[in-house]
Parts: structure tokens; C-alpha cells; sequence
């Protein structure tokens, strides 16, 4: 603990203070629900189940399922566990789909947002950390810092930079307190590969355990720098103990970019197959993108460790044991126009 944070009165891994995590069920909340009870925090896990899975929970964290959508089923945990700290991961994250469910996307991500800052405020929590996304730059030159305008270009990136804007003028009003981490392409075990519309890594590795060629949209040059979830979960939970990352935003995640027909051969090859992509249709989607990390490093020491290979190589022997899953679909598609044919064929 350093000087300044304990004049601010931060402490880290206090045992038993109560910590409540959405998206817990998910894959990255999954993983910061277990960074957190490593360091001695006492852990609720809301998750609705939408996109989780129970097993992907810590036994010693006490499991809610339930919505962040019901107002009463919040307000309800809050005042019985008395939230010291609130990680805030629930979300449908499919940036593509976003704008054909944008009402399902405001609702559930920017109105279930505004539900828990809201239990927050009237709660006196000590700070609401976030998890926002690279979707916010749209189309900005890379590398983007965060300074950069945020102009998205997607639903998706809409809700998650509004929640944003609402935390900075919840923090002038109310003076709740919190730190926002931008991640990208985030990658790893219990990552939920059966969803047909996000998290490319695992829809490759699905199609592989399923014998299929990699859907591939575009001539896949487009690039992306894919981020090993150990790189992500850690820094987000160490943060709460760093005075410096309080109302600060962090761009976070692998520095180096490869192109998806390079990130197809990595998978291929780790999952010991041939590299078999299926060209598709160009979707609507940034080209190329990848961020400056400058800032969380020179403010919380952060570099990203795992490389794409390493991390690929964990997964797949993950993805491996618990073989392939049955690839879903959204059903309530609330615009048809202009919907990719790979969103509706199966
Ligand atoms: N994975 C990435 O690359 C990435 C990148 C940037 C930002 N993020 C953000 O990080 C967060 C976690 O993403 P993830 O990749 O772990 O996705 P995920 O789908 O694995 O986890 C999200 C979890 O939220 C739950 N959920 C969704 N709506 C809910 C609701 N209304 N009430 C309660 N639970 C609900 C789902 O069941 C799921 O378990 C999301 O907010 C996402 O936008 C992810």
C-alpha cells in the first residue's frame, strides 16, 4: 500500500468486506469474483444466467441469479449486504448485433447500469468499477489512448460510453467514486464459446471441436490485439487498493495486433488442425484497432504478460475438455434489415 493510499484510507483485501460482482457467472466476472475471494473480500454473484454459467462461480462466493434489470431484487441485496465495493460486468455483449437488438442492448446495458449506480449512490459505496470497452473509440486512429474522442459507432459502444458519462456526472452529483477499464478482445477459459455473434477465439475453437471452417467476415485483414484474461481480471481487482486509479479511465489489454486470419492460424494450430476459413460477407466493423496501455502502466504498473500463443494454447486445452457446445442464437431481433446472413443461417 502506498503513501497516498493510505491517506485516502484504502486498504487492500480487507477480510469480509462485502464486494458485489455482476456478470459474476460470466466469463471475465467469473474470473474477478475469484481474483477478489483470493484477497480475502467477501463476494455476492449477481447473474441472470443469460450468458453465464453456474459452474463458472466460486463455491465461496454466495451466488444470486437474478437480473440487474430487477430494481427490487437490487435495492434488496444491497441493503442486506451493505456493498463496500461494486464490479459491474453484466452486460449482452455483442457489439455487431447491437444494432439490430438496440432496444434489448439500452435496456439491459445501459438501464441495468443506471440500476446499480443508482442502489450505489443510496448506498454510500466506496467505488463502482466498471467494465467499458474499446468499442467506445468507433473508428479512431489507432493507437488509441484515452484521451482519444470516444465516438462509437455501434449501440453497443453508445450504452457502455453513456454509462461512463453517467458515473463522471454521479461522481460531480453525488460524489460516488470509480474507476472505468476499457478491455479488448478479452480471451480464455470459461469463456462462453457458443455464441454465434462475439468473442472470435471461441467461436473458432467451437467450430473447430465441431468440425467446421472458421466463418471468417471480410478477407479477415482486419486486426485486433487479443488480450489473455490473466492480463485483465488481476489489474481490475488490484486497482481498488491503488489511490491513483480512483475516477480514472484505463485502457487495458495485449499490446500486439494480428490480423483474423493470423488469429485463425493460431487457433487452428494450437487445436491441431488444418486452418480452414470460410469467407463471408464484410460485416459493419472497425478495421483495425488496438490501444495505448501507457496510462495504466505508468499509473498501476501494468503490462500485459501472455502472449497469443500461450494464451491460445491454455484455452484450447481448456476448450478441449469441455468440448463443443451447441451454437445459439438471439431470437428477438428487433431490426431484419441488413441483419448478416451468418446471424440468421445456422
Ligand atoms: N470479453 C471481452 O473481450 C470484453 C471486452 C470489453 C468489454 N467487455 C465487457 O466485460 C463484461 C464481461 O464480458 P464477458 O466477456 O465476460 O461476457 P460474458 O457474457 O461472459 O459475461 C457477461 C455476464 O453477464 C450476465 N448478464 C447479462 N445480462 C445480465 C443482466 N441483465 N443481469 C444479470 N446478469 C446479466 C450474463 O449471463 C453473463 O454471465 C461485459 O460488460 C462486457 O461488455 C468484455
Amino acid at each position: 500500500m502506498t503513501e497516498m493510499d493510505r491517506r485516502e484510507g484504502l486498504s487492500p483485501g480487507v477480510a469480509g468486506t462485502p464486494v458485489l460482482v455482476t456478470g459474476a457467472a460470466g466469463f471475465i466476472g467469473s474470473h474477478v469474483v475469484s481474483e477478489l475471494l483470493e484477497r480475502g473480500y467477501r463476494v455476492a454473484a449477481l447473474d441472470d444466467l443469460s450468458g453465464g454459467f453456474r459452474g463458472n462461480v466460486d463455491e465461496r462466493a454466495t451466488f444470486v441469479e437474478g437480473s440487474v434489470l430487477d430494481v427490487d431484487l437490487v435495492n434488496g441485496l444491497f441493503d442486506e449486504h451493505r456493498f463496500t465495493y461494486v464490479f459491474h460486468l453484466a452486460a449482452y455483449a455483442a457489439e455487431g448485433l447491437s444494432h439490430f437488438i438496440k432496444r434489448f442492448n439500452y435496456q439491459n446495458n445501459l438501464i441495468g447500469s443506471v440500476n446499480l449506480i443508482n442502489a450505489s449512490v443510496n448506498h454510500d459505496v466506496r467505488c463502482f468499477v466498471f467494465t467499458s470497452s474499446i468499442a467506445v473509440y468507433g473508428h479512431a486512429h489507432s493507437p488509441v489512448t484515452e484521451e482519444t474522442p470516444a465516438i462509437p459507432v455501434d449501440p453497443y459502444g453508445v450504452a457502455k460510453l453513456a454509462v461512463e458519462q453517467e458515473l463522471r456526472i454521479t461522481r460531480e452529483m453525488f460524489g460516488l467514486r470509480s474507476i472505468i477499464f476499457r478491455p479488448h478482445n478479452v480471451y480464455g477459459e470459461r469463456q462462453n464459446i457458443a455464441d454465434r455473434y462475439r468473442n472470435v477465439v471461441g467461436i473458432f475453437m467451437n467450430q473447430i471441436l465441431r468440425g467446421e471452417p472458421l466463418s471468417i467476415f471480410g478477407d479477415g485483414t482486419q486486426s485486433r490485439a487479443f488480450s489473455y484474461i490473466s492480463d485483465v481480471a488481476p489489474v481490475m481487482v488490484d486497482a481498488l487498493s491503488r489511490a491513483e486509479a480512483y475516477d480514472q479511465v484505463f485502457n487495458i489489454g495485449a499490446g500486439r495486433t494480428y490480423t483474423i486470419n493470423e488469429l485463425g492460424q493460431a487457433v487452428s494450430r494450437s487445436m491441431g488442425v488444418p486452418f480452414r476459413p470460410r469467407y463471408l460477407p464484410a460485416r459493419s466493423e472497425v478495421q483495425h484497432i488496438h490501444a495505448s496501455h501507457d496510462k495504466a502502466n505508468s499509473l498501476l504498473g501494468y503490462e500485459s504478460r501472455v502472449g497469443l500463443e500461450e494464451g491460445i494454447d491454455a484455452m484450447a486445452t481448456w476448450v478441449k475438455q469441455v468440448g463443443a457446445r451447441e451454437s445459439t442464437r438471439f431470437t428477438a431481433i428487433e431490426i431484419e434489415r441488413k441483419l448478416p446472413t451468418a446471424y440468421k443461417s445456422d
